[in-house]
Parts: C-alpha cells; structure tokens; sequence
C-alpha cells in the first residue's frame, strides 16, 4: 500500500523540487519502490531528469481520466518513476486547470488514479508549484501526509504561517466530518527546514516556527528535526541530474552530507525504515 506524500507550499524557491527528487531517490536507493508525480506547470521534475523514451502520456491524462495506464515513465535510476507534466500551457488555459474547475468532485481525481497504483509502489511523491491553486490544493487532497521545505528566513517563515498553514485551514473536513471530499482526513504537514545556515537569525526564525507548532499542539503541522544545511552540492546536482547523495556522499567538514540527511530525513518520516542503509551503483 503506498503512502502518498505532497510537497507543497504556497512560495516557490524553498526546495519543493530538490526535496521530491533527494528523498524520492534515497528511498529508492533503500529498496522501495518509488513514483515521482510533477503537478507543477513549471515543469521543473519532469526537467529534471534526462528521460530518453517518455511515456506517450502524463499528467493530463493521470488527473482528467483518473487513469494512470501509459502515464509512467522511467527515470533511469533503479525503481524510481515518474509521472511527467505535459500541461505545457497550465494556468494559461491547459486542459488540467479547465478539468478541475468544473466542480469538486474533478478535484478527487488525481487521488482516484494514484489509488490505482497504491499496489505498485511503495512511496509516491507529488511535487506541486509554489503557489496556491486547484492543483495544489488537488495535490493535498489526494496525499496521506504533506512535506513542506522552508527556508528559515523572516519572509518565507511568514508566508508558511499564513500561506501554507491558512490554505490547510481551508482543506479540513467540514464542521463534524473527519474526511475531506477525498475521503480521507486531511494530511498532516511535515515542515522540513531548508538551505539551513549559521547564522542567529535562521536559528532564531527555526526556535520561532518549533514554538509555534509544537506548541500548538493541533496536529496539523509538525516541525521536523531533521534540518537540510544551505550546501552547494543541492544546486550541482541538479545542474547533473543527480539525486544530491550520488553526487556528493563525502561528508564536508561543516555539515552533515547529502546522504546524511536525505537518510536522517527518510528515518524521521517513517521510523520503520531506520536502520535500512541505501545502496546504489556508482
Ligand atoms: N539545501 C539546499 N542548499 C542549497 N541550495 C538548495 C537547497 N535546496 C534547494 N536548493 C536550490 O534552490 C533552488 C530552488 O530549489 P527548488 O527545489 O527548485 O525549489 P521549489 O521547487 O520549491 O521552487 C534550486 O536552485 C536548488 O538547487
Ligand atoms: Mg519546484
């Protein structure tokens, strides 16, 4: 059975993308399973990658038929596949946009079409763009808990509190439901600190959203301990189409490495995988 996690966040820039691709790639490299999902228009999971034979289908046809047959493609790394977005035109008036607006029940589709493939994999990461909109909030929808990176500054803090956390608000099941219209409870938002660095005002702003949430206390958003440092190898990787510890496992001298975290962050997020120690071809 597969659990779905969405990346989400109403800011773009925070790490969405880089997370999808780092943990998706980890868990893969663990053994599991594990589908990439891009619902952002951007396009910029679908780039990511440098995929030779694409799948003939994508997003349009996962979301607007809830049928994902066909819409698989393979990344090229062990057990790890992806869901393209071929929305080319998105919020310029593409056919996913058009789908959704019709009514909610087009909203659960997406989540209708993961089900499907709940049997084939173990883990399913759904990148969405930074911003709120139907895609997004389809996204949440369909996920059994949400990831959202934030970057421990005095702006993108304040855009998580009253962004991020007040378009969750506005997903909880109505007064005296506990389901959403996906029929299921609203998932749970797993803050991951990102592109971390030393100085007292990023500890300070982390000190702040910890108070905020775990005091809170509301089981809404929860702030993850485990922190990804502000490190160079994020962007390089990229630039190689790499997942972040294949392309740099040597631990820097100043912080954790890439392996290091992405293998903390995966144990935080489902204990029962800590211990199980990742492996792949160099
Ligand atoms: N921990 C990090 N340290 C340094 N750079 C990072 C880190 N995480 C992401 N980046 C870089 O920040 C930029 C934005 O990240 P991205 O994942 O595309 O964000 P989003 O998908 O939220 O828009 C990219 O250039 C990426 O390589
Ligand atoms: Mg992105």
């Amino acid at each position: 059975m597969a659990k779905i996690y969405a990346v989400i966040g109403t800011k773009g820039g925070t790490g969405k993308t880089s997370t999808t691709v780092n943990l998706g790639s980890i868990l893969a490299d663990m053994g599991k399973s594990v589908l990439l999902i891009d619902t952002d228009f951007a396009q910029a999971l679908s780039k990511y990658f440098n995929i030779p034979f694409p799948a003939n289908a994508g997003l349009t046809q996962l979301i607007t038929r809830a049928d994902p047959a066909g819409c698989i493609s393979q990344t090229g790394f062990p057990r790890l596949d992806i869901i393209l977005n071929d929305d080319s035109l998105g919020d310029k008036g593409g056919p996913v946009l058009s789908f959704l607006r019709q009514s909610s029940s087009h909203m659960i589709y997406l989540s209708l079409a993961l089900q499907k493939l709940a049997e084939a994999y173990d883990y399913m990461f759904i990148d969405t763009q930074g911003a709120s909109g139907l895609v997004q909030e389809a996204a949440i929808l369909a996920a059994d808990e949400l990831i959202s990176p934030v970057v421990p500054n005095y702006l993108d803090s304040t855009e998580f509190i009253t962004g991020t956390v007040g378009l969750l608000r506005k997903l909880l099941p109505a007064p005296g439901m506990k389901t959403t219209i996906a029929g299921k409870p609203l998932a749970p938002c797993n803050v991951v600190i990102n592109k971390m660095g030393r100085t007292r005002d990023a500890k300070n702003v982390v000190d702040h959203l910890r108070k905020e949430f775990d005091e809170a206390g509301d089981g809404l958003v929860r702030v993850l301990n485990t922190v990804i440092p502000d490190l160079a190898v994020y962007n390089k990787a990229a630039g190689a189409s790499e997942a972040a510890h294949h392309f740099e496992p040597a631990r820097p001298t100043y912080s954790p490495s890439a392996k290091e975290t992405m293998v903390n962050l995966a144990y935080e997020l489902q204990p029962k995988l800590t211990g199980t120690e990742p492996a792949w071809e160099v």
